[in-house]
C-alpha cells in the first residue's frame, strides 16, 4: 500500500506473492532490513528484494529459514530483526499448557515438557544468509508460550515480546479457581529478551494480583500459591489484564509524539473469547511507558473504541491486531477483522503528557438483546426476561423455556463459555465452527446427539486446530446440557428448515 500525494489515505493497493489458492497460506511476520520486505509464508521467512523506485517486490522470493513448525494452537512466525543482523522467530507453543491432551481437564503436564525444543521459545537466525533450516540449536530464549509481538527497541539491539498467557486455569481446574481466577488470571506479558533467558512456560504463569510468577496447576501448582521452579525464571516487565490477547508490539522511537511516549511500548489487543462469565475485554491499543528496558508507569489504553461496543470476537468491528511505525514519526494500527489500516499521527505540544483514551461509547445494541456476553449480568437472568428465543422453534418434547436458557448459557450464563468459540451468533469464529448450517461433523444434529457433543467435547477437531473440551469447559449440569442441545437444535430448524 502506498500514499503517493501524501493525503494521509493509500492511493495504491496492490498484492505480490502466491495466492491461497496457490498454497500460500500467509502468516504474520513482516519487517524491512536492508532494502528488501522480510516476511513469513508458511514454514518459512522469505525475502524480497525491493526496487529503487518502488515499494512492489518485481522478483521472486529468495527463503531464509524453512522447516518452522506449523502445528497446533500457534503455528505462526512473527520475527524482528536487529541492528547487527540478527533474525528473531517466535516459535510459539502447539498446546496451552504442555499437557498429553491439550486444554482438558485435570490432566497433568508432560515432564519433561520435550515441546520446549521445539517450540515455545525465540529463535535467532542471520537474516543476510539464504536457506538455513530450522532446528532445536538455534533456540535463543524459551519458556515464551505465544509472543505474537515482538520488537527491538531504540538502540536496534533491545528485544522485547508480546506474550499471550494460557487458558483455562478455571475451565480445567475447578477445584483450584474460581469462575472470576478464570476470566482474570494469568497476566497478558511485555518481556525483555536476552540470549538464554527462560519465561516459564509451561511450568508457570505470571499472577496479575500477586505480581509475580506461580506453578501451574498442570505443574503441581495449588492455585497460585507454591512458586516452586518458578521463583528461577524471568518474570515480565510490564502486565496487562487476562486474555486480552497482544497480537502485535512496537517500541516508539519516532521524534511526532511528545516526548512522553520515547521508546514505549505500544501493544495491538486483539481482545478476548474466554472471559466469560465476566464482559470480553481487550479490542484496543496500549500504551506502556519504559525508561530503559523499565516499565516507567502503568500502561494506558492509547486507543479504543474499536469494536464499536461489540466486545466479541464474532460481532467486533474490528479488532487490533498490528502496529508499526511510519518514517514520518506515526505510525498504524492495522484490523483482521474487516482489513482496515489506520494512521496515527499526532501534531499537538511536544511537553503534552500520556493520555488515556475517552472510554468508547456503549453501542445501543450491546446493552440490549444482541445477546453479547456483557450484555447479561453475570448472576444471570430469568430465561424468559428479554429473551430473543421467543421467535426459535422447540424441538419436539422439549420448551420454549429450555431453549432459553441454552441461549443464556450459550452466551455466558454459568460460566457458558460457547460463544467464545462459535461466536455469539453461533455462526463460527476461527475457534470453532458454524453450529447453524445443518452441517454437522459430529452426530446426526438430533437433540441427544448435540447433547452427546457438548458432554463429551471434541478432543480431536476435524477441522479446527485445537478443540473443544468436554462441556465446553465450563461444569454444566445434564439440564444444561440438555437446553443448550435444545438450544442448537432451534438454531437450526427456524423458519421451518
Ligand atoms: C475452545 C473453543 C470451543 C468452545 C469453548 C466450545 N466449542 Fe464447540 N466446538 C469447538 C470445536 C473446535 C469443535 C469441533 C470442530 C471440528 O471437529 O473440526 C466444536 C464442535 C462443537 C459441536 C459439533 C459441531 C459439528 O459440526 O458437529 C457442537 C454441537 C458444539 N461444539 C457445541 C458447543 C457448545 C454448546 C459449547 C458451550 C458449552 C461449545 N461448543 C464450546 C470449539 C469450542
Amino acid at each position: 500500500m502506498q500514499d503517493i500525494n501524501g493525503d494521509g489515505q493509500a492511493d495504491v493497493t496492490a498484492r505480490f506473492g502466491d495466492t491461497i489458492q496457490q498454497g500460500d497460506h500467509g502468516g504474520t511476520g513482516i519487517a524491512l532490513y536492508k532494502d528488501a520486505l522480510y516476511a513469513e509464508t508458511n514454514d518459512r521467512i522469505v525475502r524480497y528484494g525491493l526496487p529503487k523506485d518502488g515499494i512492489m517486490p518485481t522478483g521472486a522470493p529468495e527463503t531464509i529459514v524453512s522447516g518452522l513448525p506449523l502445528t497446533g494452537d500457534h503455528p505462526m512466525h512473527p520475527f524482528a530483526i536487529d541492528a547487527k543482523g540478527n533474525l528473531f522467530i517466535d516459535v510459539a507453543s502447539a498446546t496451552n499448557s504442555c499437557q498429553a491432551q491439550n486444554r482438558m481437564p485435570n490432566v497433568s503436564g508432560d515432564k519433561p515438557c520435550t515441546e520446549l525444543e521445539t517450540r515455545a521459545g525465540i529463535w535467532r537466525y542471520d537474516a543476510n544468509k539464504t536457506d538455513q533450516k530450522f532446528s532445536t540449536t538455534e533456540r535463543y530464549a524459551t519458556g515464551i508460550r505465544n509472543a505474537d509481538g515482538i520488537a527491538m527497541d531504540s538502540t536496534g539491539l533491545g528485544l522485547y515480546a508480546a506474550q499471550q498467557g494460557r487458558d483455562e486455569l478455571y475451565e480445567n481446574w475447578p477445584k483450584l479457581y474460581n469462575e472470576d481466577q478464570g476470566a482474570n488470571l494469568p497476566a497478558e506479558e511485555l518481556l525483555q529478551v536476552a540470549q538464554g533467558d527462560d519465561f516459564g512456560w509451561p511450568e508457570c504463569y505470571f499472577d496479575n494480583d500477586q505480581q509475580k510468577l506461580v506453578l501451574a496447576p498442570e505443574y503441581g501448582g495449588d492455585g497460585g500459591k507454591t512458586v516452586g521452579v518458578c521463583a528461577q525464571k524471568k518474570g515480565p516487565v510490564a502486565f496487562f489484564p487476562a486474555h486480552w490477547a497482544p497480537n502485535d508490539l512496537m517500541l516508539y522511537n519516532g521524534t511526532q509524539f511528545p516526548s512522553a511516549y520515547n521508546g514505549g511500548a505500544v501493544i495491538a489487543f486483539h481482545g478476548s473469547w474466554n472471559r466469560a462469565p465476566l464482559p470480553q475485554a481487550g479490542y484496543n491499543v496500549v500504551f506502556q511507558p519504559l525508561t530503559d528496558g523499565k516499565a516507567s508507569g502503568k500502561y494506558l489504553v492509547f486507543a479504543d473504541g474499536f469494536a464499536g461496543g461489540h466486545l466479541d470476537p464474532g460481532q467486533a468491528a474490528h479488532r487490533p491486531s498490528g502496529v508499526a511505525s511510519g518514517p514520518d514519526g506515526g505510525f498504524y494500527i492495522a484490523d483482521d477483522q474487516h482489513g482496515r489500516i489506520w494512521r496515527v499521527t499526532f501534531n499537538g505540544e511536544k511537553t503534552a503528557g500520556l493520555e488515556p483514551a475517552p472510554a468508547p461509547p456503549q453501542s445501543a445494541s450491546s446493552s440490549a438483546s444482541s445477546g453479547t456476553a456483557q450484555a447479561q449480568p453475570p448472576e444471570g437472568i430469568h430465561p424468559n426476561a428479554g429473551a430473543t428465543t421467543s421467535s426459535l422453534p422447540t424441538p419436539p418434547g422439549q420448551t420454549q423455556e429450555q431453549v432459553a436458557l441454552g441461549e443464556q448459557i450459550f452466551h455466558g450464563q454459568k460460566g457458558g463459555t460457547c460463544a467464545g468459540c462459535h461466536g455469539a451468533s453461533a455462526k463460527g469464529s476461527p475457534l470453532g465452527p458454524d453450529l447453524t448450517n445443518g452441517k454437522w461433523r459430529w452426530g446426526d444434529g438430533s437433540v441427544p446427539s448435540i447433547a452427546a457433543t457438548i458432554t463429551k467435547g471434541v478432543p480431536q477437531p476435524k477441522d479446527y486446530r485445537s478443540g473443544m473440551p468436554p462441556m465446553g469447559g465450563a461444569q454444566l449440569t445434564p439440564t444444561d446440557v440438555l437446553a443448550l442441545a435444545d438450544y442448537i437444535w432451534a438454531l437450526n430448524h427456524q423458519n421451518g428448515r
